[in-house]
């Protein structure tokens, strides 16, 4: 996949201008506050027509303006696209896909990028929620059926969780509880298998990323933790679903004490260690960094690995905190596809690139 040009009026800081990209790596530079972060947004706006940073829309659209255009090329599914997204305040958004009207979940799919921002830095730092989140996100774009599963198990979660917060006051609540609870563990089941065959593979495929990213001196392990009577997560779905409930039957009257669910696939994680210690408590910065990076570039070899396509690579701000060594892989090691990558320093880029610069000024991009 490639995203080929943008063209954007109003949108935020930048100027109404088209710039192209190189379908090999592209490197956005420029002093801070520039634009080189709102470039990197709207191209991932054509992939799935989410922000990775405004909760509104009327936040893209420049200061003084009532509306904003990203239109877009790329370069997916063996054809030339366009995507044409206007956004305008107080007023709800228009998507075209070829020149077809579209709403909302129409745009999943047609171009795929991987972000990585400086948020990323959670999945490895931050909660285990992070990491369900990212995990969530993957399956469901390589696994049709695995997003109305979640959706049940959340539903199912939020009437159990308000049986056990509520039943006190309201006793008839109990009747359908041990339901729920059955319910719970059977779309556990499923959820827990699918993230265990994914874990598995981005365990298997960041793990020698990260070994070339340290110069083999760093060892990244990466393993999916559940509900602790699973021992074996790759197990069939009747086998899991019965561990469940025995851990759930274990926990019921911690669970009324407590007014929580306490077991099921809402607790997983992704435990990351690196050289065998808790990268959450012990990685420095620029471990942090690079482990989170080893994963980004895990799910884009596996999401080649199943679909047959590379997504587009968008990464931004992630050269700060790394060594030479390290910055060097980013820049030239990891070809294949496209690559959009922002950086402050230039000297940085043209000691060690091989691959089209485009600057950002107030907003204007030079190529
Ligand atoms: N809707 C908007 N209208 C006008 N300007 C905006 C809008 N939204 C953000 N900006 C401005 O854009 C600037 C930030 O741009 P951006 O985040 O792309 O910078 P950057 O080049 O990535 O900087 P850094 O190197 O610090 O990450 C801010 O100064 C902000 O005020
Ligand atoms: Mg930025």
């Amino acid at each position: 996949m490639r995203a080929d040009w943008i063209l954007t009026e109003n949108f935020r800081l930048l100027e109404s201008q088209k710039v192209t990209f190189s379908p090999g790596i592209n490197v956005i530079t420029g002093e801070n506050a520039q634009g080189k972060t709102t470039l990197l947004e709207a191209v991932y706006l054509l992939s799935g027509g989410k922000s990775f940073r405004a909760g509104a829309d009327r936040e893209l659209i420049a200061f003084d303006s009532d509306r904003a255009c990203v239109t877009g090329g790329f370069f997916s599914g063996e054809r030339e696209q366009k995507i044409e997204l206007v956004f305008n305040r107080g007023r709800s958004r228009q998507m075209k896909l070829n020149g077809a009207r579209i709403g909302a979940g129409d745009l999943r799919g047609a171009l795929k990028t991987i972000l990585f921002s400086p948020d990323d830095l959670g999945l490895v730092r931050g909660p285990a929620s992070g990491r369900r989140r990212m995990m969530d996100a993957a399956i469901s774009q390589l696994r049709p059926g695995y997003a109305s599963f979640l959706a049940d198990y959340s539903r199912i979660y939020e009437n159990k969780l308000r049986i056990l917060k509520d039943w006190r006051e309201k006793p008839s609540l109990l009747e359908p509880l041990d339901e729920f609870s059955r319910q719970l563990a059977v779309f556990s089941a499923k959820l827990i298998r699918y993230r265990a065959a994914f874990a598995r593979k981005l365990r298997d495929a960041a793990a020698p990323i990260h070994r070339e990213f340290s110069a083999g001196r760093e060892e990244l392990s990466l393993s999916y933790t559940t509900v602790s009577t699973v021992l074996d997560p790759a197990a069939s779905e009747k086998e899991i679903f019965e561990a469940v409930m025995e851990r759930q039957e274990q926990l019921k009257q911690a669970e009324l004490d407590a007014g929580s669910c306490l077991v099921g696939a809402h607790k997983d994680d992704l435990a990351i260690s690196i050289n065998g210690a808790d990268a959450r408590s012990f990685a420095s910065q620029g471990q942090t960094r690079t482990a989170a990076l080893s994963v980004k570039l895990a799910e884009r070899d596996i999401f080649l690995e199943d679909t047959g396509e590379m997504p587009v690579l968008l990464l931004d701000d992630v050269l700060s905190e790394l060594d030479a060594a390290r910055q060097e892989f980013v820049l030239n090691r990891i070809g294949g596809g496209q690559t959009l990558v922002t950086c402050c320093e230039e000297e940085t880029v043209s000691r060690l690139l091989r691959g089209k610069i485009l600057r950002v000024e107030k907003g204007g991009v030079r190529e």
